[in-house]
């Protein structure tokens, strides 16, 4: 039996011990390893859900052990997964029938399949392409699963730039002069990663209709929706802003179960509108387990848990509940947002903050792109940075030092640079805040005063 100091972490490379030891002792040691980890619930950064009721847990708990590949053995599980797929396709308004959907370990994984279907429709419709090197459209908005698609899949990423001036969000003209015979399709993002906002999907598929009237040539859109497919369906402009299967271009949407979906880590969802445009040889028939099953994903196999976790926390909240934790998400990031407008010291690039009139224009970051309406077409995230009359004031404060001094105080929020985003092709750094339901106001007062003090100290 090995001794307790044995089982301390020691130097590489590490190797199985040839005895065993005490659960106790080794439990023990694991958790007293990730006490060091920043406690997930003030990872602030963060999109993925970090809290469940204890009928989750204990559910999950259940169906980890239930193998989603094995369906005939699970059936309970294969059943969640198809009525899941089954309340996503109504709430993004796919046509009653035909369409196809699966569960993935996530956003990225359906982005790779998405892709992958485009770039096989792709080749079957231009067998003799004298440049057979096909390309993608992605804006610098996208999440890097989609550069991954491009770099993993031999597809020429075209990079559409988007900045200050065109909302933090692509522009359909930009678009437009990237398009030609080799495009396999255009990545679209509801809710970017890095400021919330919402692509233009609508005017992008009117461009690419008006394209194909010119050339006969028609380009598909996919939407990654991995935060916006579980917050749009439950806003008030979901009527106003057509980003999903009402717009015929959509060919594909994807989501993450385990962001604003409440579902536990690792699922993503990904519905497809008409499997009959899938190419045929994509879905594989396995029949090896018993019976046989159609299966299209990047592994085989996987716990049930994420997904009976899914499909509880569909039926526990319902619209209702969905609706208003989006609700309460969005105004916590206003709150936060006003809050950090009134200190002078910084600048939302998110769309949250309500018109706030006690500060003159020279006040206001030009960065703001404040609507002053309470749902934006955005997610509940705010990226800030500091304000003009702060950086004139104290150009020698960074950014990244005050994500540094938050992580003292064991808030984890990441600060980047937005690499040529600004009005005159700047660069911008900022930080972050990803409102998840599970924070409560204590915490954000906490961010908030933490944030403040940060830059007090800093600037002394
Ligand atoms: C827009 C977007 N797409 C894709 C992803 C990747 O999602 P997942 O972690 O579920 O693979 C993210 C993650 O934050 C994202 O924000």
């Amino acid at each position: 039996m090995p001794s307790n100091e044995s089982l301390a972490p020691s130097s590489q490379p590490f190797k199985i011990p040839l005895e065993g030891a005490l659960t106790d002792t080794v439990s023990a040691m694991v958790e007293k390893e990730m006490e060091s980890d920043t406690p997930p619930l003030r990872d602030l950064g963060r999109f993925t859900t970090t809290k469940f009721d204890d009928a989750t847990t204990e559910l999950v708990r259940k169906a980890n052990i239930r193998n989603q590949a094995c369906v005939e053995e699970y059936p309970s599980i294969a059943r969640f997964q198809q009525r899941c797929v089954s309340i996503l396709a109504s709430l993004w308004n796919a046509p009653p029938t035909g369409y196809f959907g699966i569960a993935t370990t996530g956003s990225s994984e359906a982005v790779l399949l998405g892709g992958l279907t485009m770039k096989r429709q792709w080749q079957m419709k231009s067998p003799n392409s004298p440049n057979p090197r096909p390309n993608v459209i992605i804006g610098a908005n996208a999440h890097i699963c989609v550069n991954k698609f491009a770099d993993y899949f031999d597809v020429e990423a075209r990079i559409v730039p988007v900045s200050d001036r065109t909302g933090f969000t692509i522009d359909a003209k930009a678009v437009r002069q990237n398009l030609d015979d080799n495009t396999v399709g255009v990545f679209l993002t509801l809710g970017t990663t890095y400021t919330g906002h919402y692509d233009p999907i609508h005017s992008v598929s009117d461009m690419l209709d008006d394209y194909e009237r010119q050339t006969g040539n028609s380009i598909p859109i996919h939407v990654d929706a991995a935060s916006g497919g579980f917050v749009a369906p439950f806003s008030s402009n979901n009527n106003s802003f057509i980003w999903d299967f009402r717009l015929p271009r959509v060919q594909s949407i994807n989501s993450s179960g385990h962001k604003y979906g409440q579902a536990p880590m690792a699922v993503g969802w990904m519905i497809w509108r008409e499997k009959e445009r899938i190419p045929q040889d994509l879905l594989l028939e396995s029949s090896y387990l018993r019976g046989s099953h159609t299966n299209f994903s990047l592994s085989f196999s996987r716990s049930g848990g994420p997904v009976a976790g899914q499909y509880y926390n569909l039926y526990r909240l319902g619209m209702r509940g969905y609706r208003e934790a989006a609700q309460r998400a969005r105004e916590r990031a206003q709150w936060l947002s006003t809050r950090l407008h009134e200190t002078g010291y910084f600048a939302c690039l998110s769309d949250h903050s309500p018109p706030i009139a006690s500060l003159g224009p020279k006040d206001r970051s030009p960065l703001c792109h404040n609507k002053g309406c309470t749902d934006a077409l955005a997610i509940p995230i705010v990226v800030f940075t500091f304000s003009d009359r702060f950086r004139e004031l104290y150009p020698q404060v960074r950014l990244p030092a005050v994500s540094d001094a938050m992580h003292d105080l064991k808030l984890s929020i990441p600060s980047y640079t937005l690499g040529g985003w600004g009005a005159q092709g700047q660069n911008i750094d900022v930080i972050r805040v990803v409102v998840r339901d599970e924070m409560t106001t204590e915490l954000l007062e906490e961010v908030f005063s933490g944030l403040r003090d940060v830059v007090e100290s800093l600037i002394r």
